[in-house]
């Protein structure tokens, strides 16, 4: 059977796709763009975002790419500046940036500030994507903002204390925010994957990636197609009744 769409957007929508040189967030600018969505890349890795924003605009999409990295405030308003200079209204800002921290350490072996640096990349940009989207959101009365968290933070991967703590700290970032702007217009979610198929997923240690597959009662895992679907349909106008949540996306192992 082959998938069908679902997520529609309104001619000139605009999507900022935070960590989009690569895996989820890539894969998600270029399901918007196929949608007809106009589409800013931004990554830390520039070559890559263009990689992206390149490859959309040959199979005829809207896209650019833009340097950031998702903790620096200042270049994450020069994004929506120049995005905003293209005469574009920014609609929806989809942040897939993220890293895995220290792995395969108990946490009695983890050193704080490389605990503190996860956080500072993981779950604060919840905050600053927040302090620069919204304003933009609140003046024309709709935003979507979506985040990819991680089962980890819904149920706590042992080893990877920075990565799970950040994750439950977004999921619960997510809650609160989502409540804040509910009468605005502006929805505030997230996604929870558990073990997809990306370059991410290949540096991790094999026992890391064995552990979390056979926790998955579907036996598999996820594809960059199913993520996008949702993220795309999260950041979509049909997405109109739901904040504050994280969506699941395990394959059955969280069934909440
Ligand atoms: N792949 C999985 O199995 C999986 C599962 C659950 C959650 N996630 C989450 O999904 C998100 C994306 O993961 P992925 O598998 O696509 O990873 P990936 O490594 O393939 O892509 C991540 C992209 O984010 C960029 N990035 C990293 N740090 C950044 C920063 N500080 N500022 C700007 N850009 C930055 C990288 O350059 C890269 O292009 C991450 O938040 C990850 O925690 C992934």
């Amino acid at each position: 059977m082959t998938a069908a769409t679902h997520a529609q957007f309104p001619d000139r929508y605009a999507a900022i796709v935070i960590g989009g040189g690569a895996g989820i967030g890539a894969a998600t600018a270029r399901l918007l763009a196929a949608r007809g969505v106009q589409v800013t890349v931004v990554d830390r890795d520039v070559a890559a975002a263009e990689d992206v924003a390149g490859e959309i605009r040959t199979a005829g999409g809207d896209a650019h790419s833009a340097h950031a990295d998702v903790t620096d405030e200042p270049a994450l308003r020069g994004v929506f500046a120049a995005a905003v200079g293209r005469n574009q209204t920014v609609h929806a800002v989809i942040n897939s940036a993220g890293i895995q921290g220290p792995l395969g350490r108990r946490s009695h072996d983890v050193e704080i500030d490389e605990f503190e640096r996860t956080l500072a990349i993981n779950l604060t940009p919840g905050l600053t994507i927040a302090r620069v989207a919204i304003p933009h959101f609140l003046e024309r009365g709709y935003g979507r903002i979506v985040h990819v968290a991680s089962i980890a933070g819904k149920e706590g991967n042992p080893n990877m204390i920075g990565y799970s703590a950040s994750k439950a700290g977004l999921i619960g970032l997510v809650k609160s925010q989502g409540k804040e702007y509910s009468q605005d217009g502006i929805t505030v979610n997230a996604v929870a994957p558990a073990v997809i198929r990306t370059p991410f997923l290949d540096s991790q240690p094999q026992e890391v990636v064995d552990y979390m597959l056979q926790k998955i009662p579907m036996g598999r895992t996820g594809t960059l197609t199913e993520v996008a679907e949702m993220l795309a349909f999260i950041a979509s106008p049909a997405a109109s009744f739901t904040t504050g949540f994280t969506f699941d996306l395990s394959g059955g192992r969280a069934t909440y």
